[in-house]
């Protein structure tokens, strides 16, 4: 049987980047915890090809690929910085070329990073909704990370250690059960 597909998309535009970073943490920990393979998408590798982008089929074969990868994954992990109290414009154009039909029941992990914890609120107001369209499985455990919960080292404080630690352990257990049949 072939490894896990484990996908994340991201959606910050600048680097270095806590959203690059938490996505990575969390697709590797997903990985880990399945025996899974993980790739990281991110909208500022496609930024012109994918604001030029106004319809699927007229997608150029490295954002098809990105997007069938999307469609086809086991899991996906999708964090988005907040921008203006939503998710990054790009980021939502990206999804807006996915299927509709094609992520219903696939395992989402939604995380977001942002500098005030008054924004958190995004994860569960906006990327919960915007997956519930496609008939995602989005896991309960949402993940926000404000200014104040990743320092310079990357040591999360507890409360979002344990936001991952519970969206990873979901995410592995619906995988394994999508896989079960
Ligand atoms: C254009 C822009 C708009 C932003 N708007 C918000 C916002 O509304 N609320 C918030 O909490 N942070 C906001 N931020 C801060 C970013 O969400 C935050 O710094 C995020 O962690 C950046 O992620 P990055 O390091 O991956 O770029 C904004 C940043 C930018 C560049």
């Amino acid at each position: 049987m072939s490894a896990l597909r484990i996908v994340g998309l991201t959606g910050h535009l600048t680097l270095p980047s806590r959203t690059q970073w938490l996505a990575d943490h969390i697709v590797g920990r997903v990985a880990a915890a399945t025996g899974g393979e993980g790739v990281i998408y991110s909208v500022m590798d496609y930024g012109a090809d994918l604001g030029r982008t106004f319809e699927r089929k007229h997608a150029c074969a490295q954002l098809e690929a990105v997007l069938r990868d999307i469609e086809t994954c086991d899991v996906l992990v999708a964090v988005t910085p907040v921008y203006k109290g939503g998710y990054a414009g790009l980021f939502k154009h990206m999804i807006d070329l996915v299927d509709m039909k094609l992520l219903a029941g696939r395992p989402v992990i939604a995380a977001a990073t942002g500098y005030s914890e008054r924004h958190g609120g995004v994860v569960d107001h906006l990327m919960r909704p915007l997956f519930a369209f496609f008939g995602a499985d989005v896991v309960p455990s949402g993940i926000f990370a404000g200014k104040a919960d990743i320092d310079e080292q990357h040591q999360m404080v507890a409360s979002l250690e344990a936001a991952v630690a519970a969206a990873v352990q979901q995410a592995a257990r619906r995988s394994a059960m999508a896989r079960a049949g």
